[in-house]
């Protein structure tokens, strides 16, 4: 079975006090759960990664970066490398996120590099995929995010252990307060599994987590978790509150 994946993307917040101030609250709740059948992430800004590992340490929470560099370290100014990551106790980083792709131009090709980069390393990229709004209204969602998908896992071949994470994230409902139905979001994650499955085998397919993004909250998740291709969460703004991450994060989850 696959296990779930909770995880929380900070964006750009959070100084490090107001870090240490979420933590005093999340980590005393977390203790009273059983993460037997899940993980939880939290992807901080680089700025604050270092204090989180201290933290963090021997605590059952995982440590995630919003990006990262292909190459192992040189003339590559204002990036971070997968090396400088691990070092951190990082292991899952977000690529190809939309605000990476919409307001800062990263194409295909980038993310794709970025992609083959960490997974060489061995993190964990978690590649996001998702239509806009005039692409859903197009119907030209699944063809959307067939490339994206496909082009962003191009340079890896072969999956052996370590599978990425793919989380579908429509750009439509990402900080909106629209959320994708949850027939909606398994409409495209099943695709996306079927997908994998030619990319890379049934079994390979099987095992890769498909996360849905955009708009969870303590009200939704439950029925999004409903679905039997939803695998976890990628969460932006409930993610900042640690009494509503939490909410999100403890779910009890009852499939279909
Ligand atoms: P949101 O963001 O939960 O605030 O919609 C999701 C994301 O960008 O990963």
């Amino acid at each position: 079975m696959r296990k779930y994946l909770f995880a929380g993307n900070w964006k750009m917040n959070k100084t490090l006090k107001e870090v240490e101030d979420y933590f005093d609250k999340f980590l005393k709740k977390l203790s009273e759960i059983n993460l037997s059948d899940r993980e939880i992430m939290i992807a901080p800004p680089f700025t604050s990664l270092a204090y989180c590992q201290s933290i963090l340490k021997d605590k059952p929470l995982k440590l995630g970066a919003q990006n990262s560099c292909w190459e192992e370290k040189g003339a590559f100014t204002g990036e971070i490398s997968p090396k400088m990551l691990k070092e951190l106790g990082v292991e899952y980083v977000i690529l190809g996120h939309s605000e990476r792709r919409h307001i800062f131009g990263e194409t295909n090709e980038i993310i794709a590099r970025r992609v083959e980069g960490v997974y060489k390393f061995g993190l964990i990229p978690i590649l996001c995929v998702g239509e806009t709004l005039e692409e859903r209204n197009k119907g030209k969602t699944l063809e959307v995010v067939e490339t994206q998908l496909s082009e962003g896992l191009k340079a890896i071949k072969e999956i052996k252990e370590n599978e990425p994470v793919i989380a579908y994230e429509p750009v439509w409902a990402i900080g909106t307060g629209i959320t994708a139905t949850p027939e909606q979001a398994e409409e495209v994650h099943l695709f996306i599994r079927e997908k994998l499955k030619k990319l890379y085998s049934e079994e390979i397919a099987g095992k890769i987590r498909i996360l849905y993004g955009g708009s969870v909250t303590p009200d939704n998740i439950k029925d999004l978790m409903k679905k039997p291709n939803i695998d976890g969460v990628l969460v932006g703004g409930a993610s900042l509150d640690p009494e509503k991450f939490f909410k999100i994060c403890s779910i009890k989850v009852e499939k279909e």
